[in-house]
C-alpha cells in the first residue's frame, strides 16, 4: 500500500493527508508511527482529541477487556453497564467535585451533533430564535454550528442563508481595550438598539481554530452575569478547550463560572473514539422522550473508555503531571518567543491549549514543514493561519518534550535563514 491511492480515489477535500504525506500505522503516547517506522511527535493530537496521547495503556486496556467478552456495543440509549459507568465517573469524579449538578445528555457521536442539540435546547426552553455568537469562532460543520461559526470559510459553506445569529466582537477582537462585554450589555439592555434578545450566548473560552483567542476572567464573569440578569442561557462550547486541555477538566474552572449548558467531545472517550455530552442545567431539561436522538449515542466502547479516561482526574501521580506540563509549556514557550523576537509576534492561549502566533515575516506553513521533516506533526489555526498551535499531550515526558522543542527551535531557524 502507498499514497497513491487516496490521491486517485478520495475526495479532493481531503486536507491534512496532504501536507503530512506518510502512511501512518501505529501510535503510542506522543508518537505516531508510519509504515517505514519512522516516529513523529504528534502535537496535533486529532486536532485535540487525544488529550491523554495515543492508546494510553490505562484506556486502552479497559477496551480490550470489554471486548474481549460478548459485550453490548450500540444500544441507542438503552440502559447499559458501560453507560451507568460512565455517568457514575462523571457525576463522582468530574461534575461533584465542582459543584455542578448537571444532567448528561448523549445527543450523537461528534461536537456538532452536540451543538446542534444545545441550541434546539436553548430555543425550546426559551422560545426564542437568535443566538448571540462571537467572532472567529468556530463551532462545527453541521448547519446549525455553521451558522454560529465566525470563521469566513466555515460560513461559506451550507448555501444557504444563515439565519436567526447575531454576530458579537470576541473579547479583544476589536483591539485589546475594547469593551466587548459593555457592547454586549448595552445592545441586550438599551431600548431602541434594534436586537431581538436572543435564546442563548454560545461562546468557546479559548478560541481553538479562531487563533487561540483567549477570553479574560473578567469578561466570562461579565457574559454571565448578563446572561443571567436578562434570561439569556449561556452555552459554553468545551469541545475543544475542555477535558483537559487548559489544565483543568473545564476550561472555564479558573473563571469560577457555570454555564447553563456545557457540550464536551473530542477527547471526553480518552482514546479518539467519538463520544459528546450535552451538559444540562437540570432546569433546563425540558426534553420530552425519545425528542432529540441520534443512532450512535449509545457508543458503548466510547463510555468504557471515557470513564477510564475521566477516571484519571482522580489520579494524584496525573494531576501532578498536568501541574508539571503547564509549568513547562509556560517556561518553554517564553524561551521560544525570546529567542525569535521578531518573527513570534505573541504567544497564545492559555494553560495547555496555546502556541505561538507567527509573524508576517515568515510562514507558518514553512515551519510546518521543517518540524514535519524532522519529525514533529504541528497545525496553525487563525484567520491567516498563522498562530501554532502547540498541543502536547497531557502525559507526554520530559525527553519527548525536550525533542519537540528542540526541533521547534531548529524550525523556527531553518526558515528564518532561508526566507
Ligand atoms: C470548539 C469546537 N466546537 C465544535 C467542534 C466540532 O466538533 P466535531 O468536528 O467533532 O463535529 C470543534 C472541532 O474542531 C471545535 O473545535
Amino acid at each position: 500500500m502507498n499514497i497513491a491511492i487516496f490521491n486517485a480515489h478520495e475526495s479532493d477535500v481531503r486536507r491534512y493527508g496532504r501536507t503530512f504525506p506518510v502512511l501512518l500505522d501505529s501510535a503510542a503516547g506522543p508518537r505516531v508511527f508510519d509504515v517505514t517506522g519512522r516516529g513523529y511527535l504528534d502535537f496535533i493530537l486529532g486536532s485535540g482529541a487525544l488529550n491523554y496521547g495515543h492508546n494510553h495503556p490505562a484506556i486502552k486496556s479497559a477496551l480490550q477487556e470489554y471486548l474481549a467478552r460478548d459485550s453490548i456495543l450500540l444500544s441507542l440509549d438503552m440502559y447499559t453497564e458501560a453507560k451507568a459507568r460512565f455517568i457514575s465517573e462523571m457525576v463522582t469524579g468530574i461534575l461533584g467535585p465542582r459543584s455542578f449538578d448537571y444532567k448528561i445528555q448523549f445527543p450523537g457521536p461528534t461536537g456538532t451533533n452536540a451543538n446542534e442539540a444545545a441550541m434546539a435546547l436553548v430555543r425550546k426552553v426559551t422560545g426564542r430564535p437568535t443566538i448571540f455568537a462571537f467572532s472567529n469562532s468556530f463551532h462545527g460543520m453541521s448547519l446549525g454550528s455553521l451558522c454560529v461559526s465566525g470563521s469566513e470559510s466555515t460560513r461559506d459553506l451550507g448555501g444557504i442563508a444563515k439565519h436567526d445569529v447575531v454576530r458579537l466582537p470576541y473579547d479583544g477582537f476589536i483591539s485589546p481595550d475594547f469593551p466587548s462585554q459593555d457592547y454586549l450589555e448595552c445592545i441586550v439592555t438599551k431600548p431602541g438598539a434594534g436586537v431581538d434578545l436572543p435564546a442563548a450566548i454560545i461562546l468557546e473560552t479559548i478560541q481553538a481554530e479562531g487563533g487561540l483567542n483567549t477570553a479574560s476572567v473578567s469578561f466570562l464573569r461579565s457574559v454571565e452575569r448578563i446572561c443571567r440578569e436578562n434570561g439569556i442561557l449561556l452555552i459554553v462550547d468545551d469541545i475543544q478547550a475542555g477535558s483537559g486541555r487548559t489544565g483543568s477538566f473545564f476550561s472555564f474552572e479558573e473563571a469560577g463560572i457555570t454555564p447553563d449548558i456545557v457540550t464536551l467531545s473530542k477527547s471526553l472517550s480518552g482514546l479518539g473514539i467519538p463520544l459528546s455530552v450535552v451538559l444540562i442545567r437540570p432546569e433546563f431539561d425540558i426534553w420530552k422522550p425519545g425528542e432529540h436522538s441520534g443512532t450512535f449515542r449509545g457508543n458503548n466502547m466510547a463510555f468504557v473508555t471515557g470513564a477510564a479516561a475521566l477516571s484519571l482526574w482522580r489520579d494524584d501521580g496525573f494531576l501532578d503531571q498536568v501541574s508539571w506540563l503547564t509549568l513547562e509549556m509556560d517556561t518553554r514557550l517564553d524561551q521560544l518567543c525570546k529567542a525569535f523576537p521578531d518573527h513570534i509576534t505573541s504567544r497564545k492561549g492559555r494553560g495547555l491549549m496555546c502556541g505561538v502566533e507567527v509573524a508576517p515575516s515568515i510562514n507558518a506553513r514553512d515551519v510546518i514543514a521543517s518540524a514535519f521533516a524532522r519529525g514533529l506533526i504541528l497545525e496553525s489555526s487563525g484567520p491567516d493561519r498563522q498562530v501554532l498551535k502547540v498541543f502536547a499531550p497531557l502525559t507526554i515526558e520530559k525527553e519527548a518534550l525536550d525533542d519537540a522543542f528542540g526541533i521547534l527551535t531548529e524550525s523556527f531557524e531553518e526558515v528564518i535563514h532561508e526566507g
